[in-house]
């Protein structure tokens, strides 16, 4: 089929143009990616809900002169068509691919689409939900920006037979209720990490580029900004009511987001050697810059960063990760011995959390704005 004329994701003015433009294409020849982003554990990308009426009261006046400029950068819509693949696109041998390289990437692509959707479903559902203006406009525009990135990944997993079928994803997959602080938390973490990930690889190999086994790391830098600028959405969210990041109790949550998404990231990240082996890069060092770059763009919004030079940080970061090793190896075991051995692993896992979660600090006196330009 031509799809040279039809319309493309990437110019969607809304979530669900996008989503009805992939949808429009030829269906994949099989199930498998689908079935790989309906898995819901620890360390997959899961769907949100959340209490929308909450959402929709907040009152974004305490921000009102940086929140109108926000949004105007959002409309002007500076990435609009870029989700695409142009004359830059070079070919992908994926026959020739080394076969553990080609698992590994293409676990990378399914869990980064299920990641875009699930932010897209997130904010795609706010808008519908929400009358207040200033809410339904932000994310509707949010929801734009992850449905074409989410389609730009189906459209490099198409061209190795599969595709993530979003539209059954959205119905079927299983949602996680979180309050709205915790969405606020949970997703400034992750569009902010989303961000320093992107930047980080885009950069490394800008450096490096016979590293580039794969086209779609050219398009990594406009993508990332768009990550950016979601990131400075929440912190201006965060920023409306002061309680939501100075109360004792919303302390101890925000830490504990912090330590859960740096933790997921380096068990999930050490899972994928071949594929950072592919591109060059040291995943422990991977790791480290990106919670560096991470902790320094959220001082913008947390009163205090993590201590990950601290001589408990990393062992612990690899217990993590060896006991998540274990809880998937003694699940895949079954029986007695498996189980048990599952339940140890369940137990070091909690330990080196713990481990983790207790080491003090660094606090951060916050700025007087949060404004801040992608600077990587
Ligand atoms: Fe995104
Ligand atoms: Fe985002």
């Amino acid at each position: 089929m031509n799809t040279q004329n039809v319309p493309h994701s990437s110019t969607a003015a809304t979530a669900e143009e996008a989503i009805a433009r992939q949808e429009a294409l030829p269906p994949p020849d099989n199930e498998a990616a689908t079935d790989v982003a309906m898995q819901n554990t620890l360390l997959t990308p899961r769907f949100y809900t959340t209490d929308f009426e909450e959402m929709d009261a907040i009152d974004v006046s305490p921000v009102r002169e940086e929140w109108d400029k926000m949004i105007a950068g959002m409309k002007a819509d500076p990435n609009k068509g870029h989700f695409k693949k142009n004359e830059d696109w070079d070919e992908v041998d994926w026959d020739g691919m080394e076969p553990k390289l080609k698992r590994e990437f293409i676990d990378f692509l399914i869990s980064s689409c299920t990641a875009e959707f699930s932010g897209c479903v997130l904010y795609k559902e706010m808008k519908r939900r929400g009358s207040n203006e200033d809410i339904t406009t932000l994310f509707q525009l949010m929801a734009r920006d992850e449905a074409r990135h989410a389609g730009f990944i189906n459209d490099a997993l198409r061209e190795a037979g599969i595709a993530v079928n979003l539209g059954f994803l959205t119905r079927q997959k299983k949602y996680t209720y979180f309050r709205p602080k915790f969405i606020y938390y949970a997703t400034y973490l992750s569009e902010k990490i989303g961000y320093a990930r992107y930047i980080t690889i885009y950069r490394h190999l800008e450096a490096h580029p016979e590293y580039r086994f794969h086209p779609i790391f050219k398009w990594f830098r406009e993508w990332c900004n768009d990550e950016f600028s979601h990131g400075e959405a929440f912190a201006l969210l965060l920023r409306t009511d002061p309680k939501l990041t100075q109360s004792f109790a919303n302390k101890l949550w925000i830490k504990f987001f912090l330590t859960a998404v740096y933790g997921t990231m380096w068990v999930r990240d050490h899972q994928r050697p071949v594929f950072h082996d592919a591109l060059g890069v040291d995943v422990t060092w991977y790791g480290q810059e990106v919670f560096r770059k991470t902790s320094e763009i959220s001082k913008q919004a947390f009163p205090f960063t993590l201590d990950i030079d601290h001589p408990r940080w990393r062992p612990n970061l690899d217990r993590l990760q060896a006991a998540s090793v274990q809880v998937a190896k003694g699940k895949a075991k079954g029986g007695v011995t498996g189980t048990a051995s599952r339940v140890a692993g369940m137990a070091k896992a909690a330990f080196a959390f713990a481990a983790l979660y207790t080491i003090p600090s660094i606090p951060n006196a916050l700025p007087e704005t949060s404004r801040l330009e992608p600077a990587y």
